[in-house]
């Protein structure tokens, strides 16, 4: 049954409710009347799965210049200097933050806090600088934060609300285009409201899902991306989609992320026969950047017709494994798998969305109006391959900048137009969801398949042919159907899809996250490009 259309009015919208949207909402003004959307419950989303820590140089023999130039190696040419500086350089503040706000972090000595804050290491960082809660950083500060959200007054909570699209002055036709709002679906009550705002933040996490395996959660559909693009932003750089080295292989572990920090602490990868073979790849062993040991790992499983690689960290002693990795510990177990005995079967999975929608270090993006920020953002701090745990930190740092940008600037007395109510006057209730269903999962299999950590030109050309079917087909079910949350997220799928296969069809190199087999070798001539997408028309909106 559908209810009555809601009209909500807010000084800021924030589409998303990971660590990037909740640390924005907490830095905002109290005087600032603020919605925060979440698609499903408030906590879900890959904050709440991170597991490694965050980024920051906090001990006195670290120093930026050394985190600086170790970013600027794993992103392979294509970093933006000025935006890793600003990133490294505000670090130290916002871990200061989060601890202000009482995140829970480990100490060397847990019993004795004066010990100092303990201090790991992951691949291509060349000091211990990586803060964390043992080995369930995400959950930490994703519920410590959530407390803080839920005690201030001006923060409305939305769960099981889902955005369709941005409201644009374009689509609205009128002469200045700026972002106005969002329509967005009531999941609970089956409805489409109107949220109107003169800030809108994309705060709605990256696209991994739109691969077969992911170490992702659900929620990881590309949809700010999508939406943005429609709106008529520029996105960059999304051929470079990374995978993390290291997922449980288990019918029913569902890709889960085994951390780095354990290769961190010694973990060793090692072939069937018990070899270990990353030395053969770079010097750093088991401790270079991400892309070269999936690289590395997916070469020898097919070089073996291997299903996995192995993963061990046994010879270390059950105590240390229990105090540093209880949950990894805890999760393997109920798979059968005693890590302090035995070495555990790992794959690579899709992690990490490295580009995204353009914006500025205030997280401002080309629409007047939208931010970005999070997962969903292009910042120029990754380039071609982000080094691990460099993610939250982004989240962090853009997200205190586009606040303090939104309390800036932000006035109640902006002058909006009445935005047109949601209209489904010729739409239908659907009577074929298995179109969704199969369009999803064959989206998902061919995105693995043809442009996943190996590629060709014949690959990716199988894959647009495919994408651009299912665009169409796509198009052609949500302009006669009634919207739902699947259709939603298959239809930003299907776009971030095309956005990935376009960008890769467009870098003739291999660089970072993106190796192909025509283009084996990295481009020396020249400054290395980014790769920017622009929309060539505004998306027209069908409602
Ligand atoms: P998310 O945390 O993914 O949140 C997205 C939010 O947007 C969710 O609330 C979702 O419901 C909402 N949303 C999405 N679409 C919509 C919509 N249409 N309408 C309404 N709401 C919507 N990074 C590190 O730096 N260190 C680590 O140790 C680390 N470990 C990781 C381990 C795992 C298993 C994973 C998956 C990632 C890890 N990462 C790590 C990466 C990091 O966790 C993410 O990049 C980061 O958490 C992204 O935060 P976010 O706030 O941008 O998005
Ligand atoms: C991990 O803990 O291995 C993930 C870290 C990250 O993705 O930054």
């Amino acid at each position: 049954m559908r209810v009555m259309k809601k009209y909500n009015k807010f000084d800021v919208l924030i589409i998303g409710s990971g660590v990037a949207g909740l640390s924005l909402a907490l830095r905002l003004d109290t005087r600032l009347k603020v919605a925060l959307l979440s698609k499903t419950r408030l906590s879900e989303g890959s904050s709440l799965y991170a597991q490694g820590g965050i980024a920051a140089v906090l001990d006195q023999e670290d120093s930026f210049e050394s985190h600086i130039q170790d970013t600027l190696n794993a992103g392979a040419g294509l970093c933006s200097d000025e935006v890793v500086r600003h990133v490294v350089e505000h670090g130290p503040a916002a871990i200061h933050w989060l601890i202000e706000q009482k995140v829970p972090f480990s100490f060397i000595d847990d019993d004795h806090p004066e010990s100092g804050y303990h201090l790991t290491r992951e691949g291509g960082h060349s000091h211990r600088r990586v803060i964390h809660a043992a080995d369930a950083t995400g959950y930490a500060v994703e519920n410590t934060l959530e407390q803080q959200v839920k005690a201030r007054d001006n923060i409305q909570l939305f769960e099981n609300h889902i955005a369709i699209d941005l409201i644009t002055g374009d689509k609205l036709g009128l002469q200045q285009d700026r972002c106005y709002g969002a329509y967005v679906l009531d999941r609970d009550h089956n409805h489409t409201e109107v949220f109107e705002a003169p800030a809108v933040v994309l705060s709605s996490g990256g696209a991994s899902k739109v691969y077969l395996y992911t170490s992702n959660p659900d929620t990881s559909t590309g949809d700010g991306i999508a939406m943005a693009w429609r709106a008529g932003c520029r996105v960059a750089n999304m051929e470079f989609n990374q995978f993390h080295p290291t997922c449980l292989y288990h019918p029913r572990a569902k890709s889960f992320l085994v951390t780095e920090a354990l290769r961190g602490e010694g973990a060793r990868l090692l072939l069937p026969d018990g070899s270990r073979f990353m030395q053969q790849f770079d010097e750093r062993g088991e401790l270079a950047p991400r892309d070269i040991v999936a690289r590395a790992i997916d070469h020898e499983m097919k070089r073996l017709g291997a299903d996995y690689v192995y993963l061990d960290i046994s010879h270390k002693s059950v105590e240390f494994i229990k105090h540093h990795f209880p949950t990894i510990y805890a999760k393997c177990l109920e798979f059968d798998y005693d890590i302090s005995q035995e070495p555990i079967p790992v794959v690579p999975a899709a992690h990490y969305t490295c580009g995204g929608v353009i914006t500025d270090l205030s997280g401002k993006t080309d629409l007047q109006g939208l931010y970005a920020t999070g997962e969903t953002a292009f910042t120029g701090l990754h380039g071609a391959n982000r080094m691990a745990s460099n993610s939250l930190l982004e989240c962090l740092v853009f997200s205190a900048a586009a606040a303090d940008d939104i309390n800036r600037t932000s006035s109640t007395t902006t002058p909006h137009p009445t935005l047109p109510a949601w209209d489904e006057s010729r739409v239908t209730d659907s009577d074929e969801e298995v179109v969704v269903s199969h369009n999803w999962d064959e989206l998902r299999r061919f995105m693995w398949d043809y442009v996943g950590i190996v590629r060709t030109n014949k690959r990716l050309q199988r894959a647009k042919r495919r994408v651009d079917l299912l665009l169409h087909e796509i198009d052609e079910y949500y302009g006669n159907f009634r919207i739902t949350s699947d259709l939603i997220e298959l239809r930003n799928l299907a776009m971030v899809a095309d956005l990935i296969i376009r960008s890769a069809q467009a870098r003739h190199e291999s660089r970072g996250l993106h190796y192909t087999l025509d283009y084996p070798d990295t481009d020396v001539v020249g400054t290395p490009q980014n790769t920017v997408l622009k929309p060539a028309q505004r998306a027209s909106s069908r409602r």
